[in-house]
């Protein structure tokens, strides 16, 4: 059983319902005890009644019973009343004989007991009395019997009132503790809440101070826990990026090499070959580059470096440029609605760099020769929407989810890439707390793609809006 609530509940169910098994016990035997007395205190005054009748009569004792004995049984229960008179000799002088066993000796003074008699249970009371005359002494019992109908509903109206109260006290104090359960429980179940929302890679630190005392130091230690590991990670980020700092370098100077040997003169066999190694090199640089954009946008820390005001139109602007060979090559128009000036959103230049060039990079890329690729920037409110869209495929919604995953490339199987484009672009856009959303094209059909990031405000506003159509130049 893992619920720390159904724990913490049986630990106080189980110890309450044995209280209230020895609570009912107890007034069981208080109950039992009360209707014994009332029942044995009428059974003495009848048979007393009837032994204060008794008599001497023509040299023997006579009985006689008189109603007021056998009155006082009267009650709403109907019980049975037996009663036998009968002296030492066995001789019965009244009443139901066989009452009193033939074996039977009389005893001394009063006796009570419980019996069977005519198939029914009974209690009786027997009181042996000394009649002298003469010097003749006689021992005459007298037994006066009860059916136990009378005594059960005794019992159990004053036994039922006392379960019933401490049934319902032991009711109310579950719920009671139920109810302070849940709501002492409530930081905890916050807390999971917080924990289960966080990104998957989210190793800040857990709030605390909520919780109760005893809490407390478990959720310090995770802290701890969780900054050590956050050390180590960005320690490992380091040097993955370090090598590809590294690496670019080297790389940078073998594409170099390549193309100077490009311009001799070489066979047709040789240079088939140099041009295969000059396309790796251009992946290699690619790879290493896109690479070191995925590690500065993932090992960006919002704490350490907030988020400043930057013009998104110039990363529009800078993307635009970089790529308009690339979209001439391929026949695309590409148009430009924004604001004339600068859009200033809140965020990091270079993140904001790398997030418009690679969504401009795959509408280019993925948009078949001829399409068209716009690119809108939208002042809203305290937001400024980008929005990329172009007239390709688009990407169905069930891959957009994975299409952000690291070399992902949602099913696409020639080498244009390398799956890391979008996956920039997400780390990018939660390093300068935006939103990115994925859909389907309004205008031009493809794929559109919104990043929101927040305006600054003061931070000089967006010109005159104008659209600026225009293919790539
Ligand atoms: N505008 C788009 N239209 C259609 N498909 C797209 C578009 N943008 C991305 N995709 C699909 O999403 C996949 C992932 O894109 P992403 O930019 O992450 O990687 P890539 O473009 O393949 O490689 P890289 O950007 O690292 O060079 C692409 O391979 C492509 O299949
Ligand atoms: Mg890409």
């Amino acid at each position: 059983m893992k619920s720390l609530r159904l724990r913490l509940l049986v630990w106080v169910l189980v110890p309450m319902l044995g209280a209230l098994a020895l609570s009912a016990w107890l007034s069981w035997r208080a109950a039992h005890d009360t209707a014994s007395l009332q029942q044995d205190r009428r059974l003495l005054a009848s048979a007393e009644t009837m032994a204060e009748q008794l008599r001497w009569q023509n040299g023997g004792v006579v009985a006689s019973t008189p109603l007021a004995a056998l009155e006082m049984f009267a009650s709403s229960a109907h019980d049975r009343v037996y009663f036998e008179v009968r002296d030492d000799a066995g001789d019965v002088l009244a009443g139901w004989p066989g009452l009193i066993p033939a074996a039977e000796q009389p005893g001394r003074g009063v006796e009570y007991s419980s019996l069977r008699f005519a198939g029914e249970p009974l209690r009786a009371v027997t009181l042996t009395r000394e009649l002298r005359r003469r010097g003749r002494v006689l021992r005459v019992s007298v037994r006066v019997a009860e059916g136990r109908i009378g005594f059960e509903r005794l019992l159990h109206a004053l036994w039922f009132p006392t379960l019933l109260r401490e049934t319902l006290l032991l009711a109310f104090a579950l719920g009671l503790m139920l109810l302070g359960l849940t709501l002492e429980l409530r930081p905890v179940l916050r807390l999971r809440r917080s924990v289960q929302r966080r990104a998957p890679d989210d190793l800040s630190a857990i709030a605390s101070e909520e919780l109760h005392r005893e809490l407390r130091p478990i959720v310090d230690t995770l802290n701890g826990y969780a900054q050590r590991l956050t050390q180590q990670v960005t320690a490992q980020k380091r040097f993955v990026m370090d090598a590809a700092h590294q690496l670019r370098t080297p790389v940078a100077l073998l594409n170099a090499q390549l193309d100077v040997l490009a311009h001799f003169r070489i066979g047709p066999d040789v240079a088939e070959t140099l041009e295969a190694m000059r396309g790796c090199a251009r992946r290699q640089r690619l790879l290493i580059n896109q690479l070191l954009a995925l590690f500065r946008a993932e090992a960006h820390d919002m704490r350490s470096s907030p988020a400043a005001p930057v013009d998104l139109m110039e990363a529009v602007r800078d993307s635009c440029a970089e790529l308009a060979l690339f979209a001439d090559a391929r026949s695309l128009e590409l148009e430009v609605d924004a604001p004339e000036g600068s859009a200033m959103v809140m965020g990091h230049a270079p993140l904001l760099q790398s997030v418009v060039f690679n969504l401009l990079d795959n509408a280019l890329r993925y948009t078949p020769e001829g399409g068209a690729v716009q690119v809108r920037v939208l002042q809203r409110d305290d937001f400024v929407e980008l929005v990329v869209e172009d007239s390709g495929p688009g990407i169905e919604p069930r891959h957009r989810e994975a299409v952000l995953e690291r070399f992902n490339r949602g099913g696409s199987e020639d080498d244009a890439g390398f799956g890391l484009g979008l996956a920039i672009v997400r780390e990018a856009v939660r390093a300068c707390d935006g939103q990115l959303e994925l859909g389907d094209g309004e205008r031009l059909g493809g794929l559109r793609v919104v990043v929101r990031l927040r305006a600054a405000l003061g931070g000089g506003g967006p010109g005159r809006k104008a659209t600026q159509p225009g293919t790539a130049t």
